[in-house]
């Protein structure tokens, strides 16, 4: 017998079988008026068991047992191998229809998630699909605009043509930043982007940072300073280059949505064998609602402020999967009209 379970079965419906077999002839002997003959009934009850019991094991069971066999080999033609339910050990050990039932469970509640799935990355598919190309139109039109202006008569116009030629190679700028922020992020998404990981001095490259974006931030009059007790050297295990596009993302948004006459800080602390670095502004702040969704790509709070400012919404998208490149992690706290926090950490090199 393949296994106990299986056994049972067939020993009960032998019996049964047995039963409803002596209750018949008990019956008759009794309707009838033949005598009634317990012996009879005793012979007639063990001939039928015996016969039930071999009929449904050497007969019935192996039949089961092929269809099960034959329903799991059309399973193992359509399943990848690692969902092929394991033949041998139901067979042998486990209940086999109770087993292929569970298996079969299992492979519907895998097929739903694959769909649920599919359906996810469909969708976000035509968001994004939709929202590249809802980025790109605007400079691609302005482009036209200008470009068409300028052959239909503006080249020959010296008050125009010199600042329709600059408009237009600003709007150039704008795709190619836009076509640099999406092959980053792509990278960063299919894993085909490799860290170079390097020891090197991070308070150095923060003070690097925040002297590049000071012109920036001098025209918003806003004022740029890393935490004085940080001058000394702080040295962290990381990638640099991509550390670097961390802060100046951090800090280049500290500035776009910062107050006139604000600050921006950098802040570290140290924590075991890590650096916990804070980027704090006192800038227009960001509601409650918005902030789950804040590193998602393309998501903007006020889009028609962040298009103003050059913005596309993939800045954060970019920061989060770099510091989730480095194994560590990102978040923000941040308060209406009262500024935002963002914290991040880092290994240090002890
Ligand atoms: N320090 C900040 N203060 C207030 N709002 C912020 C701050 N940083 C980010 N935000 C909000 O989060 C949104 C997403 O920021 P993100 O850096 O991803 O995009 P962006 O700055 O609009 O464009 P870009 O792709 O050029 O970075 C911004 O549009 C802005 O609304
Ligand atoms: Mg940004």
């Amino acid at each position: 017998m393949k296994n106990q379970k299986t056994a049972t079965v067939v020993i009960l419906l032998s019996v049964l079988n047995a039963f409803l077999c002596a209750a018949a002839l008990v019956t008759w002997q009794l309707s009838s008026s033949a005598a009634f003959d317990l012996a009879l009934v005793l012979i007639l009850f063990f001939a039928f068991f015996v016969i039930s019991f071999l009929v449904l094991y050497f007969i019935y069971s192996p039949f089961i047992f092929n269809k099960i066999k034959n329903v799991q080999s059309d399973l193992s033609k359509i399943l990848p191998q690692n969902e092929i339910p394991d033949t041998k050990f139901q067979l042998d050990e486990i209940d086999p229809i109770t087993q292929l039932d569970l298996e079969v469970k299992k492979i519907t509640i895998a097929r739903q998630k694959e769909l649920e799935h599919l359906k996810n990355v469909d969708s976000y598919r035509k968001e994004y699909l939709g929202n590249v190309s809802h980025e790109l139109k605007t400079p691609v039109f302005n482009i036209q605009g200008y470009v068409s202006t300028l052959i239909d008569g503006g080249l020959n116009d010296p008050n125009i043509n010199l600042d329709y030629l600059k408009r237009a190679d600003k709007s150039i700028e704008r795709i190619i930043h836009i076509i640099d922020d999406l092959e980053t992020i792509t990278q960063l998404e299919t894993g085909s982007l490799e860290l170079e990981f390097e020891k090197y001095d991070f308070s150095a490259q923060c003070r690097d940072v925040l002297e590049q974006l000071d012109m920036i931030a001098k025209k918003k009059n806003i004022t740029l300073s890393l935490a004085k007790k940080f001058d000394k050297p702080l040295i962290v295990s990381a990638d640099k280059f991509r550390i670097r596009q961390v802060l100046v993302n951090l800090i280049t948004n500290s500035i776009k949505y910062g107050k006139e006459g604000g600050v921006t800080e950098i802040g570290f602390s140290l924590y075991n064998d890590e650096v916990i670095v804070e980027i704090k502004d006192n800038g227009i702040g960001i509601s409650p609602e918005h902030l789950p969704r804040l590193f998602e790509r393309f998501y903007r709070v006020d889009k028609g402020r962040s298009r103003e400012q050059g913005g596309t919404g993939l800045g954060l998208a970019i920061v989060k999967h770099i510091i989730e490149a480095h194994q560590k992690s990102i978040s923000v706290k941040s308060k209406v009209n009262e500024g935002t926090v963002f914290t991040f950490t880092l290994n240090r090199f002890i």
